[in-house]
């Protein structure tokens, strides 16, 4: 499998000097640096991001803002990337990358609980990237819903989805971070609101659009 993604990695278009510069400095000072996108992840959200056409964005979850970058920079010129993260020490980390990537005219950054800031926001958004707590990815789609975040076509990605593969293992009924995946999954696979995908690109991820 790795020399597969090694494959991919050099037949899809070079890494960013500054996406490999964040990368290398997440390596340094983040604790699990796995959490980051990544090369081939981060190519694939820009690319819908793209295809989409979406210029309001929202993202829960901006741990080194990789991923942050990638949707920021496919959108249009008056794109803005709404993203929330909980953990404040990686802020001005994320925020000088933003800078050097020259978007920070189009990355609005929140600290606190995503599930708090997101009764923030008045308008629907174009796409949303779900990456934050695993626990509470239902909770997460089912707000998106509520608050009137998303309309018809809202492109909806969720990361983790197959949860390194222990969405087919026996359940510990203490793992609640398998729990969060496992009825997030259920969930959005019978909600008649949306059409979806779930595919197995690195830890998997779910593509939906709001019917
Ligand atoms: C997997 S990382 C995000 C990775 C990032 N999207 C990327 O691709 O590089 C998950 C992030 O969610 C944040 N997080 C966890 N619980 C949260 C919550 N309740 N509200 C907001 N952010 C939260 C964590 O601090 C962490 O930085």
């Amino acid at each position: 499998m790795q020399d597969i993604y090694k494959y991919i990695e050099n037949h899809i278009k070079e890494h960013d000097p500054v996406l490999k510069e964040l990368t290398r400095q997440t390596h340094l000072r983040a604790v699990q640096p796995r959490m980051l996108s990544g090369h081939l992840q981060g190519d694939f959200l820009s690319l819908m991001v793209t295809i989409k056409k979406a210029d309001r964005i929202l993202e829960l979850g901006t741990f080194t803002g990789y991923s942050t970058i990638c949707l920021a920079r496919a959108t249009g010129e008056n794109g803005q990337v709404h993203t929330i993260d909980i953990n404040d020490e990686l802020f001005s980390l994320s925020q000088k990358f933003f800078a050097k990537a020259n978007l920070t005219n189009k990355i609005k950054q929140y600290h606190g609980e995503a599930l708090q800031i997101m009764t923030q926001f008045k308008e629907p958004f174009d796409l949303v990237f779900i990456d934050a707590d695993k626990r509470e990815y239902p909770q997460y789609y089912n707000a998106l819903f509520d608050l009137n975040l998303v309309h018809k076509d809202t492109v909806i990605i969720a990361d983790n989805t197959l949860w390194s593969g222990k969405v087919v293992e026996s359940i510990d009924p203490k793992d609640l971070y398998l729990k969060g995946i496992l009825d997030f999954n259920k969930l959005i696979a019978e909600d008649p609101r949306v059409e979806m995908v779930l595919l197995p690109l690195r830890d998997g991820i779910t593509i939906a659009t709001v019917k």
